[in-house]
């Protein structure tokens, strides 16, 4: 890819003119690294930018008794090396070459000129450099906090609907602000919608990092620090793991990526709300075997019906899911009725447990800012609607701070856990109709 194709697709420079760009690329310099070596190191002084071209960057820093602490890995279009720059403080961390990988590099001086000639890259600059400050906290934060946490005790709500467009991620979103204003650190989102997952960019984030970059050789491995490294921190204190941060990168995303993520999460966290893909791949089919709840969104259209109908004949006969996980939700995603909630349970012959209502033309605004709508317009009707929702399906056990396992199972005994996930490796629908399921 030419230098300014790819400048075109980095967000800091996406509204400059391709003459600008062609400036920029003018002022890079590349660099060729072989795997392990080392690109900057944590204390020292900051030159230089980096984006990174090509290979896979491993970014971490040192805890006091000299334990490597990944942070993040940086692939094609990431770059890294802003703060020291912008701050003048030593490097945050070191940088190295996980693969042979190829870096552009900006010197201080041309970063410097050219911030000061572009605001809204200063703006954007300032974004990531907070975004990341934050992540790194929060990751520190947890790590700290670790022996307090709670073991195998959370739980995984999942948001399912048959229909694109039924409003699944902005209730699964909205279910886990809702959520993590109670319990802050104590909330995850699990982004599972594969190939356009919408949840980051309705909190208006912007993940570096997603399950699909965990190699497969790490998933029997998988523990809490390796969780961290894929987490991306929201404001809120609400944890979130996104599948891919680009299209392509989903498909990256296996059956065992899910188990292995979502085992972790239910150790680390209360709830862990997952926004679902809409068909019956692998990667789903583990997410809702693994549920304790799944939340169904139902919208007030005949395709719908129909939809859900055969959704809930794949889940009794196909996946058997047990009918008692499910809870149903009637979301008014239309500012007109074209179906009445009545007409839809009695043609399903299932009630609907929630409805939610149309949150009118603010519902775009929100989308469009990154401030879902329990932030932004916590009044409204949708909002309380949200609220209501979350407290019924999220259990107020999940909700009550947990200090330490042991003394929380002294004081206040569980009550009986849901089936544990199988164990069994999941196959698509076909091979569950078979009877043999691939490893
Ligand atoms: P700098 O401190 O100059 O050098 C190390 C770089 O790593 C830092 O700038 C950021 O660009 C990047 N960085 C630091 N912390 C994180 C993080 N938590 N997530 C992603 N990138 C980070």
């Amino acid at each position: 890819m030419r230098v300014t194709d790819l400048l075109r697709t980095m967000d800091i420079f996406e509204a400059l003119p391709s003459e600008e760009l062609e400036h920029i690329a003018q002022l890079l310099r590349e660099r060729r690294l072989v795997e392990s070596e080392l690109l900057c190191r944590q204390g020292e002084p900051g030159d230089a930018l980096f984006i990174v071209t090509g290979g896979r960057i491993r970014l971490s820093t040192m805890d006091p008794s000299g334990n490597e602490k990944v942070l993040t890995y940086f692939t094609d279009g990431q770059f890294f090396g802003e703060m020291a720059l912008l701050t003048g403080a030593p490097r945050s961390a070191t940088a190295i070459a996980e693969t042979d990988s190829q870096v552009l590099v900006l010197q201080k001086h041309d970063f410097d000129q050219l911030l000061a000639g572009h605001t809204q890259i200063m703006r954007e600059m300032l974004k990531v450099v907070s975004q990341r400050t934050l992540q790194t906290n929060q990751q520190l934060l947890a790590e700290e906090t670790g022996s307090s946490v709670t073991v195998g005790g959370g739980r995984i709500y999942a948001v399912f609907s048959p229909r694109g467009g039924a409003g699944k991620s902005t209730l699964a979103v909205n279910m886990a602000l809702a959520q993590a204003f109670d319990q802050p650190e104590r909330t995850a989102l699990a982004d599972l919608s594969l190939t356009f997952g919408h949840a980051a960019a309705l909190l208006g984030m912007k993940p570096e990092t997603s399950l699909a970059a965990v190699p497969a050789e790490s998933l029997s491995d998988f523990d809490r620090r390796t969780l961290g490294r894929y987490l991306t921190g929201h404001s809120s204190g609400l944890q979130v793991l996104v599948a891919g941060t680009r299209p392509e990168e989903g498909e990256a995303v296996t059956a065992a990526h899910v188990r292995a993520a979502l085992a972790t999460m239910k150790r680390q966290f209360s709830a862990t709300i997952v926004d679902c893909g809409s068909s019956f791949d692998e990667p789903t089919i583990a997410a809702l075997e693994m549920a304790d709840k799944i939340i169904v969104v139902c919208t007030p259209e005949l395709n719908t019906l129909r939809d859900v109908r055969e959704c809930l004949r794949v889940f009794g006969e196909i996946i058997h899911l047990d009918n008692s996980r499910l809870c149903f939700v009637f979301n008014n995603n239309q500012p007109f009725i074209t179906l009445a909630r009545e007409q839809f349970e009695a043609a399903l012959e299932q009630q609907m447990e929630h409805e939610i209502p149309h949150a009118g033309e603010a519902a775009y605004k929100a989308a469009a800012k990154g401030e879902p709508l329990v932030r932004s317009s916590s009044g409204s009707a949708f909002s309380k609607a949200v609220e209501k929702l979350t407290r019924a399906v999220i259990p107020a056990e999940a909700k009550a701070p947990r200090k330490s396992g042991l003394s929380l199972l002294n004081r206040n005994p569980r009550p009986a856990q849901p089936k544990p996930a199988p164990t069994r490796p999941s196959g698509g629908l076909m091979s569950l109709l078979r009877g043999k399921r691939a490893s």
